[in-house]
């Protein structure tokens, strides 16, 4: 079989030499050797699991033999294992726009929003409805479900069209609950203009970020958001399952009352009083002993998107997923007139985060092709019904690497690749 990357004919108007152009003028392109990438591997899908920076094995070594191995107990207070949630919530709360006394680093995002969600509706009590979209993710959706019915079926959860949640805010709605990116079509809601939409209509929002935290500019203060949540192992590269955050605007921390009131979330864990007195600030919204290792390696992965940042804002990072984004969407185009892949992402840079998706009539055939691309080291996946979805990470995403994975998915189109009964059967994650 032909290599395609050393056919002569390119697969766009623009040739591979102006892509290495494109890195060569790329001021965060050294940052990629921060990570630890297979070579062989082109990897869009930093939007489902971040790649492992070179840090993060050293970093867990050092947790598991010299912190836990030779320190044992006594690093809760001298390895700073204790205050962990809050100093990471620090370190991240810089990237989304937060104060670092507004993020704390805890469980997972499902269970985040199960905290954040009653506690918003707890400040509303006069209002009965969860406003959010259809298509959203479903944890958020089986999340608010779980609550409502926590609080006796007295609450509506209703859900709308993506494009209708401003026009369906009334005075019934408690809580506006959105997610800023939305993960098959990766299209971007303004936040400040959708939370000012809803505080004019008296609803508090919670902001799912787990496709925007670490990818671009959030200024979750200069939107004046009240709540939010988001992912640790997508692009702040905190490795599988790696905990997640929560937000909660200064102004809210005081009549911040959280069902999970386990012991960590107490003013004074080590008093182990019988009574629940929350403590002071986010740190209420802490529950149980937090996962070291797991933050630790989150941890190394904040750290290293804050190395690679120096000086610079999110700005950098945004701008240079834009610019990625743009090029595979215009070396895609031919492709997907010739072969029926509709774009369903946002044209327009600053309506979309950090993916393209096509969705391809018929979701065999789109499931297919991500699998025939990634038995060609062109990593995507795939979101039914019937989207393969690319997700680009400006840390460590090279401009060839968008012109070879086009090369590669011209090629699968070309060849008929994915029309292959390998390809065919689905796997648990897909
Ligand atoms: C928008 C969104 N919210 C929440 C989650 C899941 O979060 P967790 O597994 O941390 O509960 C995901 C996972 O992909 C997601 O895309």
């Amino acid at each position: 079989m032909n290599n395609p990357l050393q056919s002569s004919s390119a697969p766009g108007a623009r040739t591979r030499e102006q892509f290495a152009e494109l890195d060569a003028n790329d001021a965060l392109a050294p940052e990629r050797e921060r990570f630890s990438l297979p070579p062989e591997i082109i990897y869009l899908d930093g939007n489902s699991l971040g790649a492992m920076p070179r840090v993060t094995a050293a970093r867990v070594q050092d947790a598991l033999e010299r912190q836990w191995g030779r320190k044992l107990i006594t690093s809760w207070n001298d390895a700073g294992w204790v205050d962990l949630p809050q100093r990471l919530g620090a370190k991240i709360a810089g990237l989304v726009g937060a104060a670092g006394d507004e993020v704390v680093v805890a469980d997972s995002t499902s269970v985040n929003l199960f905290k954040v969600l009653s506690a918003a509706l707890a400040q509303r009590p006069e209002r009965r409805v969860i406003l959010s979209e259809r298509g959203n993710f479903p944890t958020d959706l089986y999340i608010a479900q779980g609550v409502a019915r926590q609080l006796g079926g007295k609450h509506e959860l209703r859900l709308v069209e993506r494009q209708d949640l401003a026009a369906s805010l009334d005075e019934d709605v408690a809580v506006l609950l959105a997610t800023q990116v939305d993960y098959r079509t990766g299209s971007r809601l303004d936040m400040a203009a959708l939370t000012a939409a809803a505080h004019a209509a008296g609803a508090l929002t919670i902001w799912d970020l787990a496709h925007s935290a670490g990818a671009f500019r959030v200024e979750l203060n200069a939107a004046r958001a009240d709540f939010a949540v988001g992912c640790g192992y997508k692009y702040l590269n905190g490795g599988p399952g790696a905990p997640a955050f929560l937000f909660v605007a200064k102004r809210h921390q005081q009549d911040f009352v959280q069902p999970l009131s386990g012991w960590f979330g107490h003013e004074q864990p080590f008093l182990f009083e019988t009574g629940y007195r929350p403590a002071a600030g986010v740190a209420r919204a802490l529950c149980g002993s937090p996962p070291i290792l797991s933050m630790v390696a989150l941890e190394a992965g904040v750290d290293t998107m804050l190395a690679a940042l120096g000086d610079a804002s999110m700005a950098v990072l945004e701008a240079k997923a834009a610019a990625l984004t743009t090029c595979f969407i215009e070396l895609v185009e031919p492709l997907a007139d010739q072969y029926q892949l509709e774009l369903v992402t946002p044209r327009a840079a600053a309506a979309r985060g950090n993916q393209v998706s096509y969705a391809m009539g018929d979701g065999e055939r789109a499931y297919a092709l991500v699998q025939a691309l990634i038995a060609r080291g062109v990593v995507g996946d795939f979101r039914t019904p019937n989207v393969a979805r690319f997700g680009f990470a400006p840390l460590y995403l090279r401009f060839v690497d968008v012109w070879d994975a086009v090369a590669h998915l011209r090629a699968v189109l070309a060849r008929r690749e994915w029309d292959s009964e390998q390809f065919r059967s689905r796997r648990a994650v897909t």
